[in-house]
């Protein structure tokens, strides 16, 4: 019969398949990729997305399902950037300054300065971006993470740390540095910076760092004329540093706000989908230092910040498997 000598050639065909993957060990997930807008990838459509290990999007986990929201926008685009008023009034609350700039205008100027691009909307069944999220913890030392941290597609970096001399360690990419005005250092051409805006002045200061350099205080004296691509610049979303702090942190107090860190771990949980952690907490004599500091000094371990809920809400995401947090003992 035809349609049996058709099923017969299907079977052949899959089990050739399932037999070259297997010798030449390809991993699904590229398999999905080589075969994108194929046939096959619309088999697998209902995919969320293409990793092995793990993949944020399709976790059906309760706890998570509560704190994620997918719809706050983590990039500030020209679009998306009016803020409700509870949400202007707890960021205008953060850091107070004197400068009286009009948000929409500082806005609007910013975006006459850095692409107006819709960044990371590209999730979907033949994507698996893997993140590096690497903190600033003396932990790191020792640990000879450097390779593993090297692998990941996005490796993120805080404020001032630095790489040179460390690379066993910490690792020698960069694709994002994550920092705000007072924690600024340059960049090279090839990184994004993601500035985390405490206050209005913040944004003023990246249009001016990015131009005439007139900016030169913020709440202490900054670099006023930053070295880096200016294409590859984006600001975290005050409303979405809102809702790290209410829907992940639940924090009732008006004027502390996540760390950088917390921060970024979040960024990391919306844009990437397999996200790995470094450099988070103590060491293993419990002392709170910068892998990077000579003599290291213990940090005081919250400041502003609520370091406790922050790291409890760090292991709780790692006890449930949506992120894996290297403790580097
Ligand atoms: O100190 P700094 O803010 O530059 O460090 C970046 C981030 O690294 C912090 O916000 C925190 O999340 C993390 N960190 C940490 N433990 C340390 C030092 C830093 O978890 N000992």
């Amino acid at each position: 019969m035809q349609w049996c000598k058709y099923l017969k050639v299907i079977l052949v065909l899959l089990c050739a398949t399932i037999f070259t993957l297997t010798i030449y060990k390809v991993p699904l997930g590229h398999f999905k990729v080589l075969v994108n807008n194929s046939v096959v990838e619309r088999l697998f459509h209902e995919e969320p997305c293409a990793c092995m290990e793990r993949c944020l999007a399709a976790s059906d986990d309760k706890w998570f399902a509560e704190h994620f929201r997918k719809d706050v926008p983590p990039v500030l685009s020209l679009n998306n950037s009016v803020l409700p008023d509870h949400i202007f009034n707890w960021w205008q609350s953060l850091q107070s300054t004197k400068s009286k700039a009009n948000y929409s205008q500082v806005i609007k100027e910013l975006f006459s300065v850095i692409p107006e691009e819709e960044w990371y909307r590209d999730a979907g069944p033949s994507r698996c971006r893997t993140c590096a999220v690497v903190g600033n913890s003396g932990n790191l030392l020792g640990s000879h993470y450097g390779p593993v941290i090297d692998q990941h597609d996005f490796v993120f970096r805080m404020n001032k740390a630095t790489v040179q001399g460390y690379e066993k360690d910490v690792g020698s990419r960069t694709t994002h540095r994550v920092m705000y005005p007072e924690s600024a250092t340059h960049l090279d051409n090839n990184t994004h910076l993601v500035l985390l805006p405490f206050k209005t002045i913040d944004i003023q200061w990246i249009t001016s760092a990015l131009t005439d350099g007139s900016i030169k205080r913020t709440r202490f004296k900054v670099i006023d004329k930053l070295q880096a691509n200016k294409d590859k610049v984006m600001v975290m979303h005050p409303a979405f540093m809102h809702y790290v702090h209410n829907t992940w942190l639940h924090i009732k107090s008006q004027r502390s706000y996540p760390s950088t860190g917390f921060l970024v771990l979040i960024y990391a949980l919306h844009i990437c989908d397999e996200v790995n952690v470094f450099g988070f907490g103590a060491n293993d004599k419990g002392t709170w230092h910068h892998y990077f500091e000579k003599t290291p000094k213990s940090l005081k371990r919250t400041g502003r910040h609520s370091g406790g809920i922050e790291l409890q809400t760090l292991l709780e995401l790692h006890e449930r498997r949506l992120i894996h947090l290297y403790t580097g003992w």
